[in-house]
């Protein structure tokens, strides 16, 4: 079993937006019984609350229904997945500094590290944006989720 756990600020948008989306490609690929999927919030803004309902409309018109309730990333999670994911670079910097470990660390990745098509470094916040940006990170965390999966299938099969 492959573990990932999405990261943004809130877990509200963006992250939760990655977790439907890569869970949307593991079910089409057959694969749910070998990869577990989750996502988490550095702030506890908005712990326990539905995902945006702005983003949750958006993905809906994709084919992905995000059901998950925000919490917040907290250290035992080092422990009990094998990908970090983070959606910018402040979030990377926030996951970093809940443990000194260097084995920690090893696991923590930004969402770009797995880009196939999409050229954006950092997964915009749209929470103070409109309808487009929405759709982009929905683009973004679709084209490596793919990556990202790619990735995954291999190590399963070696
Ligand atoms: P997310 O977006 O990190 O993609 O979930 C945000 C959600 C809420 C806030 C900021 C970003 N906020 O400041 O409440």
């Amino acid at each position: 079993m492959i573990r990932v756990l999405f990261i943004c600020l809130g877990n509200i948008c963006r992250s939760p937006a990655a977790e439907g989306a890569f869970a949307h490609l593991v079910k089409k690929s057959g694969l749910e019984k070998q990869i577990n999927v989750d996502s988490a919030g550095t702030s506890d803004y908005h712990i326990g609350e539905k995902s945006d309902s702005r983003m949750r409309k958006h993905a809906a018109k994709r084919g992905i229904h995000l059901t998950h309730r925000a919490r917040q990333f907290v250290k035992k999670d080092f422990e009990n997945f094998d990908y970090i994911i983070a959606m910018d670079h402040n979030n990377y910097q926030d996951i970093l500094t809940v443990s000194d470990q260097i084995e920690h660390h090893n696991k923590v990745y930004m969402m770009s590290d797995f880009k196939i098509k999409c050229h954006e470094i950092e997964v915009p916040d749209p929470y103070y944006e409109g309808p487009e940006c929405f759709e982009r990170v929905l683009d973004i965390v679709t084209d490596s989720s793919q990556g990202l999966l790619d990735k995954i299938t291999k190590e399963l099969i070696s």
